[in-house]
């Protein structure tokens, strides 16, 4: 394994792998396995957790790492095949990630959906060319359509909190101020089939997810011997759930036009996750990958109360990513200069 692009990408026997490295190095740490090795970390995009989890990583496996943010501290970046570059950008991606690598022993890469463009967020083309370019290890820390580092810490979760493998998970839309990118539903949704659950994906008609996507999750699940389906009626498809992981996305339907869109989330503010949500599943635990708007998404109590596991979710990326990183780079020939 030299690429960790999606979690379906891998054979189930790999996954389970990676979750069994990322329990030995909790239990028995590593601190000098990635001495002398460097990854370059770029960042279209903000983050909290991925860019403190993937330098914390490093740094707990004898590793370091640098930053880079395009157009904020570095030059703005082009990404476009074929761009004329009379813009913001001082500089192509097609130069600029083949530098970093020869900088770095790893390149990892978070770049969001454009939001404008549905058919061109599914193909999930740019992280792929990112990837291409370049000869090092690579990770996708979120691309248009995945965040395989938040799916496998959503599966390590699982796993920790005893929910069993054939249980049910129920990944239910939410209110928001703005359209959302797909990636993380997309990515839940198939770490779960591939875990074997039984996935509900609860949603008002407008949110139902683009048909690849459904086709993807349908596949996963084939392949775990797992089940999902999609679902407008909240009680039935919330009953009996033993997590309910809360997300926000934008509309297929209304992809790109954010007043159309706005307009349909006006009449959605009841999609706000609260304690009455849970009546048929009261022992249910409920996950968001962060950041979360509170009282928007969920209510406060739900979230500062028992069943949530959101912050200690957030810290499985921690053991999971020092997996990939120690799978990735640990026992290979250090680059020569
Ligand atoms: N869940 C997640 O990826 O968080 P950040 O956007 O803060 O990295």
């Amino acid at each position: 394994m030299n690429r960790f692009l999606s979690l379906g990408a891998l054979e189930l026997g790999e996954i389970e792998e990676l979750l069994a490295l990322a329990r030995r190095l909790e239990r028995f740490p590593e601190p000098s396995a990635l001495a002398g090795r460097v990854a370059g970390l770029v960042f279209f995009d903000p983050s909290l957790r991925t860019l403190a989890s993937m330098q914390s990583a490093m740094a707990r496996l004898g590793g370091s790492s640098f930053v880079i943010a395009p157009g904020r501290g570095s030059w703005p970046l082009e990404t476009r095949a074929g761009a004329v570059m009379d813009g913001a950008a001082s500089e192509h991606v097609r130069e600029a990630l083949p530098v970093l690598a020869g900088y770095a022993d790893l390149l990892a890469v978070r770049a969001f959906a454009s939001l404008t463009d549905l058919a061109a967020d599914l193909a999930d083309e740019p992280m792929a060319t990112f990837a291409a370019l370049v000869q090092t290890p690579f990770v996708n820390l979120e691309s248009a359509i995945d965040h395989p580092c938040q799916a496998l810490a959503d599966w390590r979760t699982l796993d920790e909190l005893g929910i069993p493998r054939a249980g049910k998970l129920v990944l239910t839309w939410a209110n928001h101020p703005k359209p959302l990118p797909l990636a993380v539903p997309a990515a839940v949704a198939e770490m779960a089939a591939l875990r074997g659950m039984e996935v509900v994906v609860l949603r008002p008609e407008a949110y139902a997810f683009p048909e690849p996507l459904a086709a993807r999750t349908a596949r996963a699940a084939a392949r775990a011997g797992g089940s999902f389906r999609e679902s407008a009626e909240r009680d039935e498809a919330l009953a009996g759930a033993a997590v309910v992981y809360a997300k926000s996305w934008a509309s297929a339907r209304h992809y790109g036009d954010r007043e159309a869109e706005a307009a349909l989330r006006r009449g959605l503010g009841d999609w706000c996750v609260d304690e009455d949500w849970f009546a048929g599943a009261p022992a249910a635990r409920f996950f968001h990958c962060l950041p979360v708007r509170r009282n928007v998404v969920v209510a406060d109590r739900v979230l500062d109360g028992p069943r949530s596991a959101v912050v200690f979710q957030a810290h499985q990326r921690l053991w999971v990513q020092m997996a990939v990183l120690h799978r990735l780079l640990a026992g290979g020939e250090r680059r020569g200069r």
